[in-house]
């Protein structure tokens, strides 16, 4: 059974695949002026890291039919565990419930892969905002630090029988 995200305005929360439709929508993604030492400046900058690295996969925060987002997801096969990044919405669709339903959203679709036990993310120490939304969501702190970013992380719940 698929259930959708929804925002505060009741828009459905949808991930979508970077494509020739809205690669430039979600280029244009950009924070708050003042949020840019958390985050890169435009969402381009994630877009040319998940094309270049082949690690990261980037996709597009779509409310309905408008791209308000970006984010981006990872395996690291060394330490057995997926990755979120990039997490970005837009200046002017902040504080609408996007965040809280694309991270959601998300983390469902990692939690679907068979070998996901484990989802992490870093956040800057001083992001009050980014540290609320992912404690609410349920990461916990692992102790570890990825540059001066705390690393957190969500224990994803595997069915025994599965
Ligand atoms: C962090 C971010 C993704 C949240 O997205 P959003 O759409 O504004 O968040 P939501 O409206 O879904 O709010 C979700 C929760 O986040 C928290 N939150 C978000 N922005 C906040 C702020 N400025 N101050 C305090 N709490 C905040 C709240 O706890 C909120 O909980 P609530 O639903 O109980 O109110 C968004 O603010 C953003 O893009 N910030 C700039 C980029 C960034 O910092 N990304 C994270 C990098 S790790």
């Amino acid at each position: 059974m698929d259930e959708a995200s929804t925002d505060r305005a009741g828009r459905t929360i949808a991930l979508r695949a970077v494509d020739d439709d809205n690669w430039r929508a979600v280029a244009d993604i950009a924070p708050r002026d003042e949020q840019r030492g958390f985050v890169a400046a435009l969402a381009a900058r994630y877009l040319l890291l998940s094309m270049r690295g082949g690690l990261w996969t980037s996709l597009g925060v779509l409310a309905d039919d408008t791209v308000v987002g970006h984010v981006m997801w990872a395996y690291d096969e060394e330490g057995g565990a997926y990755w979120i990044g990039g997490v970005v919405v837009d200046a002017d669709e902040q504080g609408r419930g996007v965040g809280r339903a694309a991270m959601e959203e998300l983390i469902r679709l990692l939690s679907r892969r068979p070998d996901c036990r484990e989802i992490r993310l870093s956040y800057h120490p001083d992001n009050s905002g980014a540290a609320k939304l992912y404690t609410a969501l349920g990461f916990t702190p692992t102790g570890d630090f990825e540059d001066d970013e705390v690393v957190v992380a969500l224990t994803v719940p595997r069915d025994p029988a599965g």
